[in-house]
């Protein structure tokens, strides 16, 4: 990577001019392209530690620097920026090496590769997958494409919910009115849990039966004929329900299957022992009968007070207790030192709870890194959460079908001309990258407004605008060959001859050889945004470049094939960083 290289040529010079290798280089882009193309900050916190002048020590660091074949010159601003300009022969012949190594550098860095436990999705099951599901799945499937891609072993764990009260009310339900029946999908169990859910919050009888369901639940074997039936009820709901899940899944091209499948049940025998550790290293106080782990008025920064309950009074356990249970899973089972949840914001507390307690109870070591990848809510336009016009949670399934007929529309007065098959896997193509998109490319921890219009909007930082641009990259690509005889295949196989002639083509050079840097600072952070961002602006230089720079119409054929080489370079990169969110490109539009 280029900042790679940069950092250790700067390295090199602030210890030859005596500063300690723990103050940072601060490399970083120039923040102004007249500026140059990177700059280093360092000088600033090394001068106060060396109680000098910044902007002397700064021409001091330049002095030393050795600028190789890599660096054209280095300037100086204000208190004691450094700017660097890069060498346009280095410039392309790192686009060279790039374009020969694997995954465009970014398996050569010094990144040390691990196992990474990812844990989203995870819906509660028994109901339809609905729009609250739709962040963690699409932010948890991309983390999952891009630490795959820097070398990770990634292990995706969907940790549904198919377990507690929502189960026990529908085997009352089922109990009451199911005839031994067994023939039910998707729809009829949403209406079941709606009816279930209203007889539960209004009967005291109806409700006290349910909680008695999921005792005999966690136990059935021991309750002869009536847990059998119990507990093919229960197969059965789940069953139902991760069929959908997988359809939902599947039409959202999202990389999770039943492998991934990791239940909360799956904890259940595990859960006394659990209780048992914590009562061993002292951290259990009962409270109102109930067992909980109690925290130091500072000890999670901002909330006191509330604990982590672990065991309800009836002996029933929490989602909490799963989750211990689970987290010694991931660490001990599974060796994930590097172990991410993609769950909403509103979890926040559950989960420094959650780590808090696993590292007092010595269920993970210090050397595994927890993370709590948040984000927040989807609201419509008014700011609102996003619901129905009648108040209703939106189901996936519509909104993928809405996402659909709109792109459809779009398609249509586009006047894009495909046979039907073939429109109907762009329509579906675009709709869903769209959605991905969307939600992907704003920062995750803000909450974020839901448009149709604005997602399928076919400028501005959406997906349709970046899918076009590649389409454009390969028509022109196209036409190169069969109108001007100019074969790109042919050229990428030989050695990499590209020139620049105009500050454009440097520009894109300089971004294209930013890909590797993007990538690990998106693992890294677990944001998809910086990606969309670089993937967004990347678009936006090329369009001007194609818009100033001729291309079939260059008579010099070196500059013509260089450029053509050059937007291959860019449609590839544009190709492998979309589907590192998990967007397919389309090639046509
Ligand atoms: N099923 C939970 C919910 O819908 C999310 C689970 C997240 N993962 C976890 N290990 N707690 O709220």
């Amino acid at each position: 990577m280029v900042t790679s290289i940069l950092e250790a040529k700067f390295r090199d010079a602030f210890s030859k001019v005596g500063i300690a290798p723990d103050i940072p280089i601060l490399l970083s882009e120039a923040t102004r392209e007249e500026f140059g193309d990177y700059q280093v900050n360092g000088a600033m916190p090394a001068s106060k530690a060396l109680k000098i002048n910044s902007r002397e020590l700064a021409q001091v660091i330049v002095d030393k620097v050795d600028k190789g074949n890599i660096i054209a010159s280095l300037s100086l601003a204000g208190p004691g920026f450094i700017n660097i300009k890069l060498l346009d022969s280095f410039i392309t012949s790192r686009l060279g090496e790039m374009s020969k190594s694997n995954h465009y550098g970014v398996l050569q860095t010094e990144y040390k590769s691990q196992t990474v436990v990812i844990d989203y999705s995870s819906p509660n099951l028994a109901k339809e997958m609905h729009v609250g599901h739709l962040r963690s799945t699409v932010i948890g499937d991309a983390l999952n494409n891009i630490l795959s891609y820097v070398g990770d072993k990634v292990i995706a764990q969907n940790h549904v919910g198919d377990w507690g009260t929502q189960f026990g009310m529908l085997i009352a339900y089922m109990v009451e009115h199911a005839n031994g029946e067994l023939e039910y999908d998707i729809k009829d169990l949403e209406e079941f849990y709606r009816k279930a859910k209203i007889k539960f919050d209004e009967d005291e009888k109806f409700r006290s039966k349910s909680r008695n369901y999921v005792v005999i639940l966690q136990n059935w074997q021991k309750y002869g004929e009536e847990g059998e039936q119990v507990y093919r009820y229960w197969k059965q709901f789940t069953t139902i329900s991760m069929r959908h899940c997988q359809f939902i899944y599947d039409k959202l091209d999202i990389r999770l299957s039943a492998s991934n499948i990791a239940p909360e049940s799956m904890y259940n025998s595990k859960l006394d022992n659990i209780i048992q550790l914590l009562e061993s290293r002292k951290l259990i106080k009962e409270s109102d009968g109930a067992k909980c782990v109690f925290f130091e008025p500072d000890e999670l920064n901002d909330v006191e007070g509330v604990p982590f309950i672990v065991q309800k009074g009836d002996g029933g356990y929490l989602y909490s207790t799963t989750d211990l249970a689970a987290i010694d899973y991931r660490t001990h089972v599974l060796a994930g030192s590097r172990i991410i949840y993609v769950v909403d914001s509103r979890q926040s507390l559950h989960f420094k709870q959650l780590f808090n307690v696993a590292r007092k109870a010595g269920l993970v070591d210090d050397n595994v890194v927890l993370e709590h990848v948040q984000f927040g809510t989807m609201t419509n336009e008014d700011g609102k959460p996003f619901k129905t016009r009648m108040g209703g949670t939106v189901k996936l399934i519509d909104l993928i079908s809405e996402s659909y007929n709109r792109a459809f529309e779009l398609l249509k007065i586009k006047k894009v001309n495909e046979d039907s098959t073939d429109l109907e896997d762009l329509t579906h193509k675009i709709s869903i990258a769209a959605i991905k998109y969307a939600d992907l490319s704003k920062n995750r921890t803000s909450d974020y407004v839901f448009s149709f219009d604005k997602m399928l909007a076919f400028d501005g930082n959406t997906a349709p605008y970046l899918l076009y641009a590649y389409t454009r990259i390969q028509s022109l690509l196209k036409k190169a060959k069969s109108d001007f005889g100019y074969d790109i295949a042919s050229y990428v196989s030989i050695r990499i001859n590209i020139t620049i002639t105009k500050e454009l083509e440097r520009k894109l050079l300089l971004m294209l050889l930013r890909f590797a840097d993007v990538i690990m600072v998106t693992a890294k952070s677990c944001y998809p945004h910086y990606l969309c961002q670089y993937l967004y602006n990347l678009v936006v230089v090329f369009m001007q470049f194609y818009e100033f720079c001729n291309i079939l119409k260059e008579t010099n054929k070196e500059v013509l094939i260089s450029r053509l080489l050059i937007i291959d370079k860019v449609g590839e990169i544009l190709k492998t960083g979309l589907e590192l969110l998990g967007i397919q490109v389309v090639a046509k539009m």
